[in-house]
């Protein structure tokens, strides 16, 4: 079964936007949850810019499915981490002031920083995903390190999706089967929606889990929330 784990960071990007609490975050997070949601995501930035620090405090007693934090692993983010002992977290290698994540490690270069905080968070009791690419070498140095899971980085699949879906998925297949042989877990995620989600599923059924933002947020805005959690998990039967 893959599970769905709504990210909601564009929530604290709609509520900071007036510097009140609406929308609420924690409310927001409980009801995704009650329409269906696997887990919750959320992307502590330095800035704060979305998810605060104390947010990430606020969610962990509340919520009652799968805690995702993912995020560069600063010194604050490593403390945060320790602190909250989420289920899983996701080491993103993204500059303080980005957008948002636009490329995967590179476990070669930096597996001595990789292999060591793998090692802390095992130490504490969570699960440590890899954001990665889907160059086969760098899977397998992920695998080395002693990676639990890695997340592909999707956003190519979803730039390319309508022009030839064949094409875009291809490499996500080779390297989805390179990470099961090798016998980590997979995630995904990133520009994935209800156009391209279920062709993902379809083609590689054994990916553990979807962390998708953006897009549930936008559909949410026409479908509302209950009901688009419900078609992205009808994508992933
Ligand atoms: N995975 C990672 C590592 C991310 O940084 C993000 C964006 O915060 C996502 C998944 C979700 O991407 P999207 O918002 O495009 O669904």
């Amino acid at each position: 079964m893959t599970k769905l784990s709504v990210n909601v960071n564009k929530v604290a990007t709609l509520r900071n936007a007036r510097g009140g609490n609406n929308p609420n975050l924690l409310q927001v997070a409980k009801d995704c949850e009650k329409f269906g949601a696997d887990g919750i995501t959320v992307h502590p930035r330095p800035d704060e810019r979305h998810i605060r620090y104390a947010d990430v405090l606020a969610l962990k007693p509340i919520l009652t499915t799968e805690f995702n934090i993912e995020g560069y692993p600063s010194k604050e983010f490593i403390d945060l981490i320790l602190k909250v002992k989420p289920h899983q977290v996701t080491l993103v290698p993204d500059a303080p002031n980005q957008i948002t994540s636009n490329a995967g490690w590179d476990t070669i270069t930096h597996q001595a920083l990789l292999t060591e905080l793998i090692e802390t968070f095992r130490q504490a009791g969570i699960r440590t995903s890899i954001f990665i690419g889907t160059e086969i070498p760098l899977i397998e140095q992920a695998a080395k390190i002693g990676a639990d899971r890695v997340e592909l980085y999707t956003e190519p699949y979803a730039a390319h999706y309508a022009e030839n879906r064949e094409e875009a998925i291809a490499p996500f297949i080779k390297a989805a089967e390179r990470v099961k042989e090798l016998g980590m877990g997979l995630n995904a995620g990133h520009d994935l929606s209800l156009e391209n989600l279920a062709y993902f599923h379809e083609q590689i059924p054994w990916v553990d889990e979807v962390s998708i933002g953006h897009a549930i947020i936008c559909d949410a805005l026409y479908m509302g929330l209950e009901k688009t959690i419900a078609a992205y998990q009808d994508c992933l039967k």
